[in-house]
């Protein structure tokens, strides 16, 4: 099927946007296959093929679409909604084909479940590129539209691990009362954990952890122990024990927000990155200006390269970045950040000088290490294992 010059098709969806088109341009759009229409502009525009669609017995639909500030809500569930149910192949179509690919992104945020860092990197790796990124108030207008924040309202905690790890811990909620999740719990740090939930009133449902840690022990254990209800969550290629392992691609769903996983190996075989709205919680696999070692635990120097730039650098550069550690006081970082500025990484760094720079970085063998492995392949501390010092 082919469609006239000047729209673009999308095979896989079905879908084929366009602009402005002439009525020969219409008829060869129906000629072509056509079986539904999508108009984003007012039926008083001159160049309207209504009257040219309907003739066809085509289904033709309007949902004006003029300014960024008109993707409401309303108009985005609409949008959505009509993309699923078109009869394809669907014709969408603006002045330019660039609001025409509003709602095809917003229809496989939604069908692909597709937090909004992964389908803004999406719109921008398809063939060619979805044009409303080429418009920043366009793209801020979907980004926003995309964002679970822009719903219902996200309780998000940075917590620190003051007892001597560095760890960040990360508490993230559907909303006052909501269910929740924390990222990479410490076992020391559990009690506070848990009374600012209790004083959130929020509901927690996993304990998620990045990777086997070696530095801390989780706090997963203990939170099992003191909430029943909590379920552990690890990645199967840990090898450690959790109640649901999980792997690339796997979504942890908490209330109406969920977490796309993203295998990030390297730092270890199991390290996972989550990614939420637009954010993306790297574990050790990038740090702020750097990355979690390479030299124990399977650490791979030459995976590690690979699961941050496809994984990691492929998000939207204003994807922020939350970390499993901090040694020197900083909180969080930028995709486009660490790209520029990241020492092994990013600034140019070809995967055999990272690999040169981690085989060169001669550290100490991890202090809590031998203490920390053996109770995180057994997701924490359990009942009747003595507790450290
Ligand atoms: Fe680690």
């Amino acid at each position: 099927m082919t469609f006239p010059d000047g729209t673009i098709a999308y095979d896989a969806d079905g879908v084929v946007l366009a602009g402005d088109m002439t009525e020969d341009q219409v008829k060869a759009c129906l000629a072509a296959g056509a079986k539904s229409w999508l108009y984003l502009n007012e039926e008083c525009n001159k160049a309207c093929p209504k009257a040219a669609v309907e003739a066809a017995s085509v289904p033709f639909e309007m949902v004006p679409l003029m300014t960024p500030a008109s993707l409401t809500n309303e108009c985005v569930d609409k949008l959505v909604a009509y993309v699923d149910s078109a009869p394809k192949p669907a014709v969408i179509q603006c002045s330019t084909a660039t609001r025409a690919s509003i709602p095809y992104i917003l229809h496989k945020a939604k069908t692909d479940k597709l937090p909004a860092a992964s389908a803004m990197a999406l719109a921008a790796s398809m063939t060619p590129p979805l044009k409303f990124l080429e418009k920043p108030p366009l793209a801020s207008a979907v980004k926003r539209a995309l964002t679970h924040a822009n719903r219902k309202p996200v309780i998000f905690r940075q917590l620190f691990d003051t007892s001597g790890s560095s760890t960040y811990t990360y508490l993230i909620a559907d909303g006052p009362g909501g269910e929740a999740v924390l990222i990479d719990p410490v076992l020391e740090m559990v009690d506070r954990d848990l009374k600012l939930i209790d004083e959130l009133g929020v509901k927690l449902k996993y304990a998620v952890n990045t990777h086997c840690h070696a530095d801390h022990v989780t706090g997963s254990g203990a939170i099992k122990a003191a909430r029943p209800e909590v379920r552990s969550i690890i990645a199967a290629a840990s090898g450690a024990q959790a109640d649901i392992k999980i792997g690339h691609g796997d979504r942890i769903e908490f209330g109406s927000m969920f977490l796309e996983v993203r295998a990030t190996p390297g730092h270890t075989d199991g390290c996972l990155s989550y990614v939420c709205d637009d954010m993306v919680f790297t574990g050790d696999a990038v740090l702020i200006r750097g990355c979690g070692r390479t030299d124990f635990q399977q650490g791979s120097a030459d995976r590690l390269y690979e699961s941050v730039h496809t994984q990691i650098f492929s998000l939207p550069n204003d994807t922020i970045i939350y970390p499993a550690h901090d040694y020197k006081g900083h909180r969080c970082s930028t995709v486009g950040e660490e790209k520029a500025l990241n020492p092994r990484l990013g600034s140019g760094k070809t995967k055999d000088e990272f690999v040169e720079i981690m085989a060169n970085l001669n550290l100490p063998y991890p202090k809590k290490i031998d203490e920390a492995l053996p109770k995180n392949m057994v997701c924490g501390i359990q009942e009747g294992m003595p507790t450290p010092a």
